[in-house]
């Protein structure tokens, strides 16, 4: 049967060509010819032709990127070069004064050109790229400059990391087994990151998209980080062929090869020149999808980065321009103490409108109670807010000079502003909280949203106006309370009639058919986001089951820590748990994920088993699901309690580790006989 393994080799081919064109178009040209539907069908077709003939896996098929992979630790690694960074400043004066120091030097040295090349400075996570014969052999973070951590399996699932440098007969062939190494920055779009900080629970969200993006790199399930939609832009290139190419000709290599670099780079032969760059997108840069905090100077004639040369900080050929923080000045007309789901208060400034960046601001949290009084605000007070390249604006400062007469000190309460209930302050935390936990309105009411809002149960039409009147009237005490609802008792509310009441009830209905992660979510417990959830739920497949798993069992899953496990079973500890779940087992809400199947053999029951190294023929989570639904259980660290090892290629740490404790260790071959 020869001819037709080659027909499916040749169709791996042409999707893998096909895929990488889309990628392209959609990535690097933002001109997308087909829908994000058909790309899926293309990859999931390929997925489909890889897993049932694995010897046609490439290292660099698109395949590869959609992760899986669970890495516990993420190994030292040195840097060839030492990853520097850049001296900053914020005046246009001391660019001068560095450009023309460059030049003197470069003079002295009987050297003419002094291009530079001006850049974005982009505000995410600084990371190097290491190809061995054309191919992504390792990425490393920058640490701290000379050695970094290895966090390649999450890179890898970054579309806009190329896998591979195409052909070998470009610039970058520079003979067998040599290093080319690719510098720069990953981040997450402005829009990517509000989404992200939707599926958080309020009090674990990030503060700007480039945490976002640390936090997102350091995850130990790379299947999470590719639903991340972070990007790589590039910015650096080492190991070329001919030593001399110039910096802004390396950008337009890096491009050929399938790099994203954002494409705004100029090349300045003058001061003048990088003024007006600087001065463009002082304006322009809130219209990018992305953060920039900055422009970048780059010497173009790389022949002198050496001569220059570098501090132990920074090189002497580039510097970092940073844009002053955009600010206004507003007025202090209220404080408001917000009572959240979880009873943490925060006050929250009442702004006199006023435009900043492109946007009109009239509120801004002041976080918590130690930053009021740092702040030292009185209401009525003169502030100067801020936005600098971040999405929300805060108060930075009060003009004290400029104190009005009448101004007067922030009533800071001892009860809860929403039931009266003494605040409490918790011994070593800034936050004040109020402790009536059951009997709140406000914190009942943010449990409602939650648990209705879109990431969540997503229910329809239960807005905060009815929420209001649904706790204030006593209607409802829990979430499961909303499941019996009746049309009538709604009509009668407040801007509410018979069709809007009908709307709530059947959209409560159809959540009934949410998934059981979801309704984990929606539960509101202490630390879990929607990620956490769906971990959960996979490794714990009922409530019943994540009732019974002790916390040492809840911390054995990926990206669940110890935090986490006591908040879970500090949950399942409250009085009013047990009434919740029996309304919402009443009210035929899915508290287990689907039907548990009856066992196809008996092979794997009662295992624990662990995966190591890469799998060729399937991806962790399908392993593991064929895995559990033989009645094993995976755990991700290897111990004496382990029953099983299962070593892909490139196994290590835990493969040693199970040698060493008399484990039983198989192949993925052995594994598919056991399946
Ligand atoms: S070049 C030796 N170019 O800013 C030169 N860095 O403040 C190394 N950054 O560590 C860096 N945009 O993480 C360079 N266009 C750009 C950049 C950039 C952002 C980051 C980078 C660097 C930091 C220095």
């Amino acid at each position: 049967m020869m001819g037709g393994a080659d027909a499916l080799r040749r169709e791996a081919e042409e999707l893998r060509v096909q895929i990488e064109r889309h990628n392209r178009l959609y990535y690097l040209e933002a001109k997308p010819e087909i829908s994000d539907y058909d790309f899926d069908r293309l990859l999931l077709r390929l997925v489909e032709l890889e897993r049932a003939h694995p010897e046609l896996v490439t290292p660099d098929s698109p395949t590869q990127r959609v992760g899986g992979a669970i890495t516990r630790e993420f190994p030292p690694v040195e840097h060839r070069e030492p990853m520097l960074s850049l001296s900053n400043t914020y005046s246009i004066g001391e660019v001068e004064e560095f450009e023309g120091r460059v030049g003197r030097l470069l003079e002295a040295e009987g050297i003419r050109s002094r291009d530079m090349v001006a850049e974005l400075k982009f505000d995410g996570v600084a990371v190097s790229l290491l190809y061995r014969d054309g191919v992504l052999v390792r990425g490393a973070t920058r640490g701290d400059g000379r050695r970094g951590d290895d966090i390649t399996l999450n890179l890898r699932t970054i579309p806009t990391v190329p896998l591979s440098l195409g052909t070998l007969d470009t610039p970058f062939s520079n003979g067998e087994g040599r290093e080319v190494e690719v510098r720069g920055e990953v981040f997450m779009q402005k829009k990517d990151f509000t989404e992200l900080n939707d599926t958080r629970p309020e009090e674990d969200r990030f503060a700007n998209p480039r945490n976002a993006t640390a936090g997102t790199l350091k995850l130990q399930d790379s299947a999470e980080v590719a639903t991340r939609r972070l990007w790589f832009v590039a910015y650096y290139l080492d190991g070329l062929k001919d030593p001399d190419t110039p910096h802004f000709r390396r950008l337009q290599l890096l491009e050929t090869a399938g790099f994203f670099t954002g494409g705004h780079y100029r090349l300045c032969p003058g001061m003048q020149d990088i003024a007006a760059f600087i001065d463009r997108w002082n304006e322009e840069r809130w219209s990018l999808p992305y953060e920039t905090d900055g422009v970048v100077l780059k010497l173009n004639d790389v022949r002198q980065w050496k001569t220059l040369g570098a501090t132990s900080k920074s090189p002497r050929w580039a510097i970092a321009y940073k844009y002053p923080a955009q600010q206004a000045t507003t007025v202090l007309r209220d404080v408001v103490f917000q009572v959240g789901r979880l009873g943490t208060i925060t006050p929250v400034a009442e702004l006199k409108p006023v435009r900043l960046a492109g946007s009109t601001v009239s509120r801004s949290t002041l976080h918590n109670f130690d930053e009021m009084r740092r702040l030292g605000i009185m209401l009525g007070d003169r502030v100067i807010i801020e936005k600098s390249g971040e999405v929300i604006p805060k108060v930075i400062r009060v003009v004290t000079e400029e104190r009005p007469a009448d101004a007067r000190p922030v009533g800071l309460p001892s009860l809860c502003p929403a039931c009266g209930t003494p605040i409490i302050r918790e011994e070593g935390e800034v936050g004040y909280y109020c402790p009536n936990e059951a009997g709140c309105p406000a914190q009942l009411k943010g449990r409602i949203l939650h648990f209705a809002s879109r990431n969540a149960m997503d229910i329809q039409n239960l807005g905060e106006a009815l929420v209001d009147q649904l706790v204030a009237l006593g209607l409802v005490h829990d979430p499961g309370d909303l499941y019996f609802l009746q049309e009538p008792q709604l009509r009668n509310l407040e801007r509410m009639g018979a069709k809007s009441a009908q709307n709530v009830v059947r959209a409560l209905d159809e959540s009934r058919s949410q998934s059981y992660a979801r309704l984990l979510f929606a539960l509101g417990i202490r630390h879990i986001g929607q990620a956490t959830a769906r971990e959960l739920a996979r490794a714990f497949p009922s409530i019943a089951a994540l009732e019974k798993a002790t916390e040492a069992e809840l911390a054995d899953v990926a990206d669940i820590g110890p935090v986490i496990a006591r908040s879970i079973r500090e949950w399942f500890e409250k009085p009013a748990v047990p009434a919740l779940l029996e309304k919402l087992r009443d009210a035929r809400l899915p508290l287990a994920a689907e039907e548990p199947k009856p066992l196809i053999n008996s092979n794997f029951e009662g295992l624990s088993v662990v995966f190591t190294g890469a799998l060729l023929r399937h991806d962790r989570q399908s392993a593991s699901e064929l895995v559990l639904e033989r009645g094993g259980k995976i755990v991700s660290t290897v111990s004496k309690k382990t029953g099983l090892v299962v070593a892909g290629t490139e196994a290590g740490s835990k493969l040693e580790k199970a040698i060493k404790l008399g484990l039983r260790v198989i192949s993925e071959e052995e594994f598919e006989a056991m399946l």
